[in-house]
């Protein structure tokens, strides 16, 4: 017996499948919202889930790939009364099994469900695990988390080349080493190359190695960093500082698999596999001429934009928990226990620097805390405090401050600038979750927001939004 997850905001519908399942001799439950949806996902294995687009708290369109990234990686089967295409292109690309119009026939709905069902059997049958993959140190389980790591098993299964973007600390090497790990070739080397740290003089022979005597000094000759991830992963990390020169050699080298060592007569090959990352927009960069566009377009087969720890807030308390056990061993003492405040503190921050800085911040609360078994706010950095101080009087604080309006009303605002700065802050949120899930793309954002794309540019240049949902001048703090 199999068990299925209905998702639909008209009950009637949700009565009508989960009868017609039941009939088919599996069990349902139904959910009216989104919201409701992730409860059962929380508290349920499902093979598979009938999900509706337009849902009251959302679009279904955009849960699609936290649904694939449970432990039971339940098949999703889209159903949609506007049968709009571009959905169902959307659909298929985040992994759905396949895409039904309304008003559904209990007779295609039968036909689509026998045949996920059949396919789970037969996994089961011959003792495939949904989700074989391990993500090891990785913690998170927020839906914007979960829509990552679905991307991210789908690249470890996968040979295409993959650009990680994401602000500083956000876990780009993590995820890379995550990949490699779990792909094909784990066994072979993974080989770092930190663009940023590598002086332009050396870059080239340091990637594609050289000859005895091809230049002053070269008393040896040397095998490169491509040639050593023949089999592996090359990991280019900071791939937006690669000198402009060697860009073009580079793409020539990841077209054919094939380079020349300095001073050599003969080209070599090498089996690598890619992966790039970088913090900075790298959209952006082509925009200035200071990357090539043929060659982000090559090293960016899959893109996953990792999400900033502001935007998921719900996985502090688990990331801060991972690693302070982490640190507490290392340091071989007790581990120490979070207060209530100390945790709320933590969630009211806005980390530019993201995960690291959480790191950091948690290494200073232990030396703070002495043998103190548990962690209080006061532990906490002094700018971290004050933040948390003010969290509760923003979004209106910084706006009054400008006009003094609230010192006027002694300390409380006008109702049209408090909603005002609210609207503001809401429309700014919504852009900067909207970009990354739209990937960039003007039209998929429009259609995913249903608004036009002249809305959508004036939107962007009112809150300076990137086309990756960055702020332009962010991470100056
Ligand atoms: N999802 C996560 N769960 C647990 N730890 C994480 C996560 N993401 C990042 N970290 C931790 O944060 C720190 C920084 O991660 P990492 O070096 O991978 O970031 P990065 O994106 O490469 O940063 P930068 O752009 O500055 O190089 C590491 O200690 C890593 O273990
Ligand atoms: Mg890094």
């Amino acid at each position: 017996m199999a068990r299925v997850l209905i998702i639909d905001d008209d009950s009637g519908v949700c009565r009508m499948l989960s009868e017609l399942i039941r009939r088919m001799g599996h069990e349902s439950d139904s959910a009216v919202t989104l919201r409701k949806g992730r409860a059962f996902l929380r508290e349920e294995n499902y093979d598979a889930v009938l999900l509706d687009v337009r849902m009251p708290d959302g679009s279904g369109l955009e849960m699609i790939s936290e649904i694939r990234a449970e432990v039971s990686s339940p098949e999703v089967i889209i159903m949609t009364g506007f049968g709009d295409s571009d959905g169902a292109q959307a659909a298929i690309e985040n992994g759905a099994w396949d895409y039904i119009s309304k008003p559904v026939s209990p007779q295609n709905i039968m036909l689509v469900l026998r045949r996920v069902l059949q396919y789970r059997e037969n996994l089961k049958t011959a003792g495939i695990t949904q989700n074989p993959y391990r993500f090891e140190g990785i913690t998170g389980s927020s839906s914007l988390m979960k829509t990552c790591l679905f991307h991210v098993a789908r690249a470890a299964g996968s040979e295409v080349s993959v650009l990680l973007t994401g602000e500083t600390g956000t876990g780009k090497e993590l995820i890379a080493t995550a990949i490699h790990s779990n792909s094909r070739r784990s066994a072979k080397q993974f080989v770092v190359v930190d663009c940023a740290a590598l002086p332009q003089t050396l870059v080239e022979s340091v990637l594609f190695g050289y000859e005895k005597g091809a230049f002053t000094g070269a008393e040896n000759s040397r095998k490169g960093l491509i040639q050593q991830a023949d089999g592996g992963t090359l990991f280019l990390d900071e791939v937006g500082e690669l000198p402009l020169s060697m860009q073009k050699t580079f793409l020539r080298c990841l077209q054919e698999r094939k380079f020349r060592p300095i001073g050599g007569s003969r080209e070599i090959s090498s089996d690598f596999r890619l992966i790039a990352a970088t913090n900075r927009d790298p959209e952006q960069m082509v925009e200035k001429t200071l990357f090539r566009k043929d060659l982000l377009y090559r090293i960016s087969a899959h893109s996953i934009c990792l999400p900033p720890l502001r935007d998921r807030a719900e996985d502090i308390p688990e990331t801060a928990e991972y690693h302070m056990k982490n640190l507490c061993e290392n340091y071989n003492i007790p581990k120490k226990e979070f207060s209530p405040d100390f945790i709320a503190a933590l969630q009211s921050y806005h980390w530019p620097g993201n995960v690291r800085e959480l790191v950091n911040v948690l290494d200073r609360a232990i030396a703070e805390a002495h043998f103190d078994p548990l962690l209080f706010a006061r532990h906490l950095p002094t700018k971290l405090r004050i933040h948390a101080a003010g969290f509760y009087m923003s979004p209106y604080r910084e706006k009054d401050q400008k006009q003094g309006t609230a010192q006027k009303n002694g300390g409380f605002p006008k109702f049209r600038e408090y909603r005002q700065s609210h609207l503001d802050k809401a429309e700014k949120e919504y852009l900067q979750k909207l970009m990354p899930r739209a990937k960039g793309c003007i039209k998929d954002a429009c259609r995913i927001a249903g608004i036009s794309r002249t809305r959508l540019y004036n939107l962007m240049k009112k809150h300076r939004i990137s086309r990756l949902g960055w702020e332009s001048g962010e991470g100056k703090e």
